[in-house]
């Protein structure tokens, strides 16, 4: 069974086999945890994200790690909040099965992801920890390899609420 445990760190500083982008549909690059990500790994990650073809919400793509000291990164893009009542829910349980499904493909082993949706794109804190850890469990009930996911939060906020949760 994997371990699941939440951090107050970076994500950029995580040296796992993968870490997951809070995107946006482009892929090209943005403010928070994504603006980090593609400073942080280099320019030769943008070049890379143009030959994907952007990512609907819901859906992850995975990119090598560049500089980072992870190996890959899966990018997945969260719903915008708008009120809840828009599938947001769903559409966040189903960036963290699909970022899980892409590891298990690619044959990592431990992944982090930080805490999707909760910045620019307005999701309340407590209820995305919810889905996120339900949604993670559930994805680990399936056979795979994955023994550790880590839940980065940028906040100690964010930590008290994992730690809650876990
Ligand atoms: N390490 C870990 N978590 C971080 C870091 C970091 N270095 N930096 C920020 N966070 P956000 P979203 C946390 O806004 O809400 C971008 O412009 C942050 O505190 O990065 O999914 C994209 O291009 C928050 O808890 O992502 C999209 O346009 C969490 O990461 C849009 O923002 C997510 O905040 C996506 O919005």
């Amino acid at each position: 069974m994997a371990t699941l445990r939440a951090i107050h760190d970076d994500i950029t500083r995580l040296a796992l086999d993968a870490i997951v982008n809070a995107a946006n549909s482009s892929l090209l690059g943005g403010g928070g945890v994504d603006g980090a990500i593609h400073r942080a790994a280099g320019p030769d990650l943008v070049r890379e994200c143009r030959l994907l073809g952007g990512c609907r919400t819901g859906e992850a793509k995975i990119t090598d790690g560049y500089r980072l000291p992870a190996r890959k990164i899966i990018h997945t893009v969260g719903p915008v909040w708008r009120g809840g009542m828009h599938g947001e829910p769903g559409l966040l349980a189903s960036c963290y099965r699909n970022s899980l499904r892409l590891a298990q493909v690619h044959e990592l082993c431990s992944v982090a992801f930080p805490c999707i949706s909760t910045g620019v794109y307005g999701y309340p804190a407590e209820a995305a920890a919810a889905i996120a850890v339900a949604a993670v469990r559930d994805a680990l009930k399936e056979p795979g390899q994955v023994e550790q996911v880590v839940f980065c939060c940028y906040s100690a906020g964010d930590l008290a609420i994992y730690e809650r949760l876990l």
